[in-house]
């Protein structure tokens, strides 16, 4: 019978072809994925193991202030900016441990933003990376103080490594304070955000939001750690411009997990963009489009990995991780 009508045989094969290529594809995805979930599982405990040496103990005074830094830096978050910062500056031949402190400085300034983005003069959130956020458990006074600690600390961290020469620790705390604030950074991108409550934006004044709010940080990051391996000036700026596109891609991801995913898989509140009107990607475009978006941001971050000579597999990776990224 089949052999009757061969053009649509044809197109059968055609077909099932397509979509074993489109399966193909997928699971591709998926290893890539893996390969990163595996690269934050190696990167994890050196980040933590460091940071418990970098941040003052509990038992010391003040002792309220030292304990509402650790509850929300210990609270177990994917230490994505760190991971990116060591798996950049590995690209470019750096090992692990002279990149080891400008990473927690980048978790603390992370974690700072997180406490101050949950205030109620801010997002006004109760749950954090699983647990009640700062000012729940510590009073404002308190969360805010924990906030500019982390925020110092970041920055000592980076100036008193000693593993770096002087020229490199003035680069790295010029690009995390232009990364952390304003008018380039994420203070910038806070203000964006909560000036554009409860009003249309759009499409460019959505982007601008999120990769002043997100992505300067996982820019930043990136271009640390080939700043520190002493990348070319060419490579710096390829690998800063993937990041630039995996920041925004990663804030699209945030806005799609809140509008799709569960309290115990983000350990946050999800539907909270919706209710407090924020400028989102879904709430712009709707689910289907921004999917393709993040897919499209995805794609244009690893253009840039092809400039780059030294391989560039788990910054490649990463990308797909954030694009899939159920948490
Ligand atoms: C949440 O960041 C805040 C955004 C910038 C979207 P993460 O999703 O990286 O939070 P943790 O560090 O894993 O808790
Ligand atoms: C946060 O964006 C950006 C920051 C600078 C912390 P969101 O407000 O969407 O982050 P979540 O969803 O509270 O983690
Ligand atoms: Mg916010
Ligand atoms: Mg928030
Ligand atoms: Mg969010």
């Amino acid at each position: 019978m089949e052999n009757l009508n061969p053009s649509l045989e044809t197109m059968r094969k055609k077909m099932k072809a397509f979509s074993k290529s489109l399966a193909n594809d997928e699971s591709r995805a998926e290893d890539d994925a893996e390969a990163a979930r595996s690269f934050l599982a190696h990167a994890t405990p050196l980040v933590d193991a460091r940071l418990h040496e970098l941040v003052p103990p509990e038992t010391r005074e003040p002792v309220l202030v030292h304990s509402a830094i650790r509850w929300s830096l210990f609270a177990g978050g994917k230490r994505l900016r760190p991971a990116l910062l060591l798996a950049a500056g590995n690209a470019f031949g750096a090992k692990d441990d002279i990149l080891l402190r400008a990473a927690c400085a980048f978790e603390m300034i992370h974690t700072y933003s997180l406490i101050h983005d949950d205030l109620p003069s801010m997002d006004d959130d109760s749950l954090r990376r699983g647990r009640p956020t700062c000012h729940v458990q510590f009073g404002e006074a308190i969360a805010i103080l924990a906030g500019d600690a982390l925020q110092t600390l970041a920055f000592g961290t980076v100036a008193e490594d000693e593993s770096l020469n002087a020229e490199k620790r003035v680069r790295v705390v010029s690009e995390l304070a232009r990364a952390a604030g304003t008018p380039d950074g994420m203070l910038a991108g806070q203000c964006f955000d909560l000036a554009a409550e409860s009003r249309s934006v759009s499409a460019q004044e959505l982007e601008a939001i999120h990769r002043h709010k997100t992505g300067a940080i996982i820019r930043a990051s990136a271009c640390c750690g080939a700043i520190i391996a002493g990348a070319s000036a060419h490579d710096t700026e390829s690998v800063s411009t993937y990041a630039a596109h995996l920041g925004l891609l990663f804030q699209i991801t945030d806005d799609l997990l809140d509008v799709t995913s569960s309290i115990e898989r983000l350990g946050k509140t999800p539907g909270k963009d919706a209710r407090s009107q924020k400028a989102t990607y879904p709430a712009l475009y709707g689910i289907e489009t921004a999917r393709s978006l993040a897919e499209r941001t995805c794609e244009e971050a690893c253009a840039h990995l092809d400039r780059i000579e030294t391989p560039t597999q788990i910054l490649r990776s990463i990308a797909r991780f954030v694009l899939l990224r159920t948490a």
